[in-house]
């Protein structure tokens, strides 16, 4: 039986990856996570995996766990994700996501370990895109915009170069938006969700709260992103990269009316100056035929649904 690593584990989408695997049924599945992570969102399945705890900032602590563990596929998905989170703490930012993913890189050379690694990376690399790169192929200059985005970059291209220098076997997936349940609260669909949940429940005056509602981006259902995760380990080439992502686009406008058109409650919409950017990516549209080319994956969950599924999990909370 396969045996896989999940960094990122606690996370929404290592967990909605953990339940895919577990549907399939056909891997041994470790999970780390950092010491007094959340753990709400896997006590669903926590006695179902083995848990270890590792800091993957920590180079010792990462071989150790390694050595132990021996997986044949990892798919690292821990990261400071939170684009906003990048501009007050950039160092943070920075050193875990990019030494986390040399660590976790150092390790499997050094023990020699024959795996694969998918690795996270982000359509927010690349920044800043003309009128005319639209949709975004793989190709496309990377422009990036925030702290994170430059994270990102640094641990794609680290993908690239240690299959370069060292064969490690590494597929970067640039994936675009993905929601669903379990997503975190700052995130704009499950923030904008969690804020009607609350209005509807009395606890919040009926005011929703929001940034910069004209930006665009691509957005794929969580559910679907894991499954093509999975297909990048099992069909992908190695060192090569790939764009996941619908090849549609909603501005945040449209998400935001969407969510209320589903609640029966009146809510004022008032723009809160804290929730701009210094600089926002304006709009994000993506080229998946390269990895559909290569997997034949489709988006099944259309993200009507995936909104609809978002203020349910709020109201159930
Ligand atoms: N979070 C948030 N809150 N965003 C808002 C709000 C708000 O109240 N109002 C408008 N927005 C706009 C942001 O300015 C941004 O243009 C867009 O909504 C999406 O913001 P986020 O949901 O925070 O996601 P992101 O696009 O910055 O980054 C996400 O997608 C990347 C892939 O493109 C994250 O999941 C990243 O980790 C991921 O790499």
């Amino acid at each position: 039986m396969r045996r896989v690593l999940v960094t990122g584990v606690t996370g929404f989408a290592g967990s909605h990856l953990v339940d895919y695997m577990l549907e399939r049924g056909d891997c041994e599945i470790v999970g780390i996570q950092r010491w007094r992570s959340r753990t709400e969102n896997i006590e669903h399945f926590a006695d179902r995996i083995t848990l270890l705890e590792c800091d993957l900032r920590d180079a010792s602590s990462t071989r150790d766990t390694l050595e132990k563990v021996r997986p044949d596929w990892i798919f690292h998905l821990a990261a400071q994700s939170f684009v906003p989170t990048s501009w007050s703490a950039p160092t943070e930012s920075l050193s875990t996501n990019i030494i986390g993913q040399v660590n976790l890189f150092e390790a499997v050379r050094r023990l020699g370990l024959e795996c694969r690694i998918q690795l996270a990376c982000s359509s927010e690399e690349y920044g800043l895109v003309l009128p005319d790169e639209l949709p975004i192929r793989e190709t496309n200059p990377l422009r990036p915009l925030s702290p994170y985005a430059v994270s990102k970059v640094g641990q794609d291209l680290l993908g690239y170069q240690y299959w370069m220098s060292w064969k490690l076997d590494c597929v970067r997936t640039r994936g675009f938006n993905h929601e669903g349940p379990r997503r975190g609260p700052v995130f704009v669909a499950s923030d904008f969700a969690k804020q009607i949940a609350d209005i509807e429940k009395g606890r919040k005056a009926p005011v929703i709260s929001v940034g910069n509602l004209d930006a665009r981006r691509d957005f794929t259902d969580v559910r679907d992103m894991v499954r093509a995760y999975w297909l990048a380990l099992e069909k992908c080439e190695p060192g090569e990269v790939y764009n996941i992502c619908t090849g549609a686009a909603w501005t945040i406008r449209k998400v935001l009316d969407h969510l209320l058109s589903l609640t029966k409650t009146k809510i004022e919409v008032r723009q809160d100056p804290a929730r701009l950017r210094p600089s926002d990516v304006p709009v994000l549209i993506g080229d998946s035929t390269k990895f559909v080319k290569a997997t034949g994956w489709k988006p099944t969950i259309p993200f009507e649904q995936t909104l609809r599924d978002m203020l349910e999990y709020w109201r159930a909370r």
